[in-house]
C-alpha cells in the first residue's frame, strides 16, 4: 500500500534579523544583505504540515484535524506576531533563517504530535522561496 498523507496549511507572521554572531558586521552584511537590517523585517509565513500513518479503523482517519490544529496552533502562537530574535527563547541563540526555523518546527511538532505521524513540512517565507524537511517514504 502506498502511504496516505493528510496535509493542512497554517499561517503565522513574524519578524527576524539574519545575523551571525560568529561573523563580522561586514561579513554579515555581505552574506545576508538587506536581511541583516538592524531593526529586522517581517514575513507572512505559510506552513504546510503533512502527517502520515495508519488509518484508525474506527474513524478512517490518520488523526483528528482538531487535534492537529491544537498541536500546531499551540506552537505557532509562540511565534506569531513576534520578533523571533528578541521574543522567542530559541531564536535568541539561533539564527532565524528559514532552514533553522523549519528545523525548529520539525523538532517541536515531532515532540508534540502522536509518535511518528509527522511526515513533511514546507515553510514558505515569500512567494518565491520555501524550505522543506521530512521523512523518507515509508
Ligand atoms: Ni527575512
Amino acid at each position: 500500500m502506498p502511504h496516505i498523507g493528510l496535509g493542512r496549511i497554517y499561517w503565522f507572521s513574524a519578524a527576524h534579523r539574519l545575523h551571525s554572531p560568529s561573523l563580522s558586521d561586514a561579513e554579515n552584511f555581505m552574506i545576508y544583505d538587506k536581511c541583516n537590517n538592524i531593526n529586522g523585517h517581517g514575513h507572512d509565513y505559510k506552513l504546510e504540515v503533512t502527517v502520515s500513518g495508519e488509518l484508525h479503523p474506527e474513524t478512517g482517519m490518520i488523526m483528528s484535524l482538531a487535534e492537529l490544529d491544537r498541536v500546531v496552533n499551540d506552537l505557532l502562537k509562540t511565534m506569531d506576531y513576534k520578533h523571533l530574535n528578541k521574543e522567542t527563547e530559541f531564536f535568541k541563540n539561533h539564527i532565524a533563517t528559514g532552514e533553522i526555523i523549519i528545523q525548529f518546527l520539525w523538532q517541536e511538532l515531532n515532540k508534540r504530535l502522536p509518535r511518528n505521524l509527522l511526515y513533511h513540512l514546507k515553510l514558505w517565507e515569500t512567494n518565491n522561496n520555501y524550505f522543506e524537511t521530512g521523512r523518507k517514504n515509508r
